[in-house]
């Protein structure tokens, strides 16, 4: 079945029920509509896999006590076998599953409601394969990163998120890297990192940055490899010595930055530590995935 068909007849998971999307519908009150109160997920799934569904579960729960949205994610777990398999998404090489938990529908009010029971969303789609996007070098240029102080809180609060990816195109780029005065965050939708000498450079995971699932296993896969990992605050001017600078997420897997506002990175190629982790990372994809 091709990816067009299914989206035609694809079916969302919407509060205990597998429904049509388009006759999906979540009320106007819903507090993620209103007040983008709510934690979101976006897992990838190979060839009808999900990969690393643990971490991303985990992450979730996380989230949701940090805002004291009462729900359990591991309830979710089957709901994700049964969402790919009913948009025949087995059978794709790559597909993602959205996953929205918001605080429920009550009239409008800044406190919480009381006796609100969450929503919940999941969605399922084919994607364009990792390989694509991890093959071409992607452009980017430096934003200030004006988010909230709790980014590591994946809530779905992406204003900021937005218009720094839109400066990024606005500009001719590809993508964005964003600073706090300075000090690299992250990207509009992905982990940043650089190589310096044989080095692998990442922003630590604190309250600044959202810590990535594929970060985290990159991070694993280069001390296996024994790259060395150095997790520590780094600067936008330290950019310019970079020899490497490349991205993680979810949905493009490990990319590399050939090109930073502009300024050539390296040689402009992918460089050895990016093709590595690539190679890492895609016989980690091919493995149990967890
Ligand atoms: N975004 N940082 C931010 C701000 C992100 O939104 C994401 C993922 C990442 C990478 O996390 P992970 O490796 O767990 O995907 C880092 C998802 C893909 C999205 O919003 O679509």
């Amino acid at each position: 079945m091709t990816s067009e068909v299914a989206a035609c007849d694809s079916v969302v998971y919407l509060n205990g029920e597998f429904v049509p999307t388009a006759s999906a519908m979540v009320s106007v009150d819903d507090r993620g509509f209103l007040f983008a109160d709510a934690c979101y997920e976006v897992t990838l799934v190979v060839h009808g896999r999900c990969i690393a569904l643990d971490r991303h579960l985990a992450r979730l729960q996380g989230g949701l006590d940090e805002l004291r949205i009462e729900f359990d994610a591991t309830a979710l777990r089957p709901v994700h076998d049964e969402l790919i398999q009913r948009n025949h998404l087995d059978g794709e090489p790559t597909a993602s599953v959205y996953v929205q938990v918001t605080r429920g529908v009550a009239p409008r009010s800044h406190s919480f409601p009381v006796g609100a029971v969450p929503t919940v969303l999941m969605r399922a789609q084919a994607i364009p394969s990792l390989a694509g996007a991890a093959s071409n070098g992607a452009r980017a240029i430096t934003v200030e990163d004006i988010r909230w102080g709790r980014v590591d809180v994946k809530t779905t609060g992406l204003l900021p998120n937005v218009l720094a990816q839109q400066a990024a195109i606005d500009a001719g780029a590809d993508d964005v890297i964003l600073h706090r005065g300075g000090l690299v965050t992250e990207g509009s939708h992905t982990n940043v990192f650089a190589v310096f000498g044989h080095t692998l450079v990442t922003a630590p995971t604190d309250h600044r940055i959202l810590a990535g699932v594929t970060r985290g296993v990159v991070l694993e896969l280069a001390r296996r490899d024994g790259v060395p990992v150095e997790e520590r605050v780094w600067t936008v001017d330290e950019l310019a010595s970079a020899e490497e600078v490349l991205m993680t997420s979810t949905t493009a897997g490990v990319r590399p930055i050939v090109a930073v506002d502009g300024r050539v990175v390296g040689d402009g190629m992918r460089g050895p530590v990016t093709a590595q982790l690539q190679a890492s990372y895609a016989a980690f994809l091919k493995s149990d995935g967890d």
